[in-house]
C-alpha cells in the first residue's frame, strides 16, 4: 500500500484511555510522535477460566488505572503533575480521548470516568470514539510514529476477539459496514477452539503455535479438513459452526466424553486440527475480502484487530493481490493489533484535525457506528 505522510498542521497533544475489555492502556500522543503507550494485560487474571470474565476485567481496570496513567505519563518524560487552583499543572493536553465502545459495560465505564476527570482537570476537550474505527486505523502507526496514512477508498476488515467486520472506507470517519458476524467472532472462534483442545489463553496465539508444528501440507492428514463457512449471500460471516467441527474431529478421535480426554491427544492429532481451523478461518475471511474488492471495484485492504496478527492470514490476504504494483494490503504492526490506547489517540486525532470535537460520550457496550463525518 502506498502511504502518505502525517499532515503537517497535527500539533495536537492526546490523552488517550482504552479499557474494552482485558487490557489496560493509556498513550500519550503529541502530533505525530507516539511519547508513550502502556498497556497493562490482564491475561494472567482470566488464564484459569480460559476467556475474560467481565466482573473481574472492570475491577482490575479500575484498580490499575491510576498507575498505568501514571506510568504513560512518566515515559512521556512528563513529572509528577500537581494541583494549583483546582486545576491540574503539567503536560499541556489540548484532549482526552476514551474507547466509548463496544466492550464489557463495566470496563468501558473506567475509561469514560478517568478520560472526563482527566479532562475536566486540565481542561481539555473531552472526545468518545469507536474501538473498532481504532483497530482499522492501527495500521497507521509504524514505531512510535503516525507515518503510514491510509489511502482511500479500501477495503476494512476488523477481525477482533469480539468483533469481525468487513468495511467500505471511503475516507476518514466515512464507513459503510458491508458484513459482520452473525455468530462468534473470528478471535472468539480461535479462543473456543484452544479451550476445546486443551491450549492456554488466549488462544489465537496457543493455536497459531501449535499449527506451526503440523507437518507441512498437514491439512487433509487424518482427514482434518474443515468446512469454509462461505455463506455466497454476503458480506457476512459465521464461525460458530466451524468451532463444531473441530469439536465433531475431537470426538471422532476421542470418543463421546472427548473434552474430558482432550489433553490425551496426540501432539500431531493437536496440531493438524490447529492448522486445519487456522487454514479455514484465514481461506474464509481472505475469500470474503477478495469478493468485497471485487463487488466494489476496490484494490487495497487495511486489517485490523488481534486476529490480524496471526501470520497464516497475513499471507493469504496478501496473496489476494500479487503483482508488481506493491503491497496493497496493509496491516498493523503486531504491537499494535491487539487493544492498544494509541489507536483510540489517533482516532481522537483524526477528528480533530477535521474540525469534529463534538460527539457521543456516553458508552455503547453494543455495536456502535463507526462512521462519525
Ligand atoms: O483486538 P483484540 O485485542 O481484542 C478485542 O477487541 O476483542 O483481539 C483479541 C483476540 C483474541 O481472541 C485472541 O485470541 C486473538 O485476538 N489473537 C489471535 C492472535 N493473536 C491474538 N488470533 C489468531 N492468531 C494470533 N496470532
Ligand atoms: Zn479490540
Amino acid at each position: 500500500m502506498a502511504y502518505g505522510i502525517w499532515p503537517k498542521a497535527s500539533f495536537m497533544r492526546i490523552l488517550a484511555f482504552e479499557t474494552t475489555c482485558d487490557e489496560t492502556s493509556v498513550c500519550l500522543l503529541d502530533g505525530d510522535r507516539l511519547l508513550s503507550n502502556v498497556v497493562f494485560s490482564q491475561i494472567s487474571l482470566h488464564r484459569k477460566y480460559s476467556g475474560v470474565v467481565p466482573e473481574l476485567a472492570s475491577r482490575a481496570h479500575l484498580e490499575n488505572i491510576s498507575r498505568v496513567l501514571g506510568a504513560a505519563l512518566s515515559k512521556a518524560g512528563y513529572k509528577r503533575p500537581f494541583f494549583r487552583n483546582g486545576r491540574l499543572s503539567g503536560p499541556k493536553i489540548d484532549a482526552v480521548v476514551f474507547s466509548r465502545g463496544p466492550g464489557l459495560p463495566g470496563a468501558l465505564l473506567v475509561s469514560r470516568v478517568a478520560a472526563e476527570t482527566a479532562a475536566g482537570l486540565l481542561g481539555a476537550k473531552l472526545l468518545g470514539v469507536d474501538h473498532l474505527e481504532g483497530h482499522f486505523l492501527a495500521c497507521e502507526l509504524s514505531g512510535r510514529r503516525v507515518s503510514r496514512l491510509i489511502q482511500f477508498p479500501c477495503i476494512g476488515l476488523i477481525v477482533s476477539g469480539g468483533h469481525t467486520e468487513l468495511w467500505k472506507a471511503e475516507g476518514y470517519g466515512r464507513y459503510k459496514t458491508l458484513g459482520r458476524t452473525r455468530d462468534d467472532a473470528a478471535g472468539e472462534a480461535f479462543d473456543k477452539v484452544a479451550k476445546l483442545l486443551g491450549l492456554g489463553y488466549p488462544g489465537g496465539p496457543a493455536v497459531e503455535k501449535a499449527a506451526l508444528k503440523a507437518a507441512p501440507g498437514g491439512e487433509g492428514k487424518k482427514g482434518f479438513v474443515l468446512p469454509r463457512p462461505y455463506m455466497e449471500d454476503s458480506f457476512d460471516f459465521s464461525f460458530s459452526g466451524l468451532k463444531t467441527a473441530v469439536a465433531y474431529r475431537l470426538r471422532d478421535l476421542l470418543g463421546p466424553d472427548f473434552y474430558q480426554k482432550r489433553l490425551r491427544l496426540s501432539p500431531a492429532g493437536q496440531s493438524g486440527l490447529c492448522l486445519a481451523f487456522e487454514e479455514a478461518v484465514a481461506d474464509t475471511l481472505a475469500h470474503k475480502t477478495a469478493k468485497a474488492c471485487a463487488a466494489l471495484g476496490i484494490e487495497r485492504v487495511v486489517v485490523g484487530g488481534g486476529v490480524s496478527a496471526n501470520l497464516r492470514l497475513r499471507r493469504k490476504l496478501t496473496e489476494l493481490f500479487p503483482g508488481p504494483a506493491g503491497p496493497r494490503v496493509s496491516f498493523a504492526e503486531t504491537r499494535y493489533c491487539t487493544d492498544n490506547a494509541a489507536m483510540i489517540a489517533l482516532c481522537g486525532a483524526r477528528r480533530l484535525e477535521r474540525g469534529v470535537s463534538k460527539g457521543p460520550l456516553d458508552i455503547a457496550p453494543d455495536l456502535a457506528e463507526a462512521s462519525w463525518s
